[in-house]
């Protein structure tokens, strides 16, 4: 039912934790469980320089979790933003259909953790 690819990244998630003093943070809830993620990013010269997440959340949430945190690493704060709960499944060699509301946490607490950083910097919501 779950890809090795997506197993991996369940039983030994990276990114684990909060970056101290990040430029940016993003928490996201799951209506459809309840379930809470948190990213948090670091942002150099309009680049991704690091994330972390925290996910109080089922198998599926913590693998995409730990796989949008390591799309995102050195990407622009656009190419982060057009990163799609598709993509990151897609990723992780798919998700089942139950379980794909569980991939809009990561998108979206990603998107939040950017608008926060360009609130932070007086650049408009994303
Ligand atoms: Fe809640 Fe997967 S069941 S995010």
């Amino acid at each position: 039912m779950y890809s090795e690819k997506l197993m991996d990244h369940f039983t030994n998630p990276r990114n684990v934790g909060e970056i101290p003093n990040a430029d940016g943070i993003g928490e996201e809830g799951n209506p459809t469980c309840g379930d809470v993620m948190k990213i948090s990013i670091k942002v150099e010269d309009g680049r991704i320089t690091d994330a972390k997440f925290r996910t109080f959340g089922c198998g599926a949430a913590i693998a995409v979790s730990s796989m949008v945190t390591e799309m995102v690493k050195g990407k622009t704060l656009d190419e982060a933003l057009a990163i799609t709960k598709e993509a990151v499944a897609a990723e992780l060699g798919g998700l089942p259909p139950q379980k794909m509301h569980c991939s809009n946490l990561g998108a979206d607490a990603l998107r939040r953790a950017i608008e926060d950083y360009k609130g932070r910097k007086g650049a408009g919501p994303a």
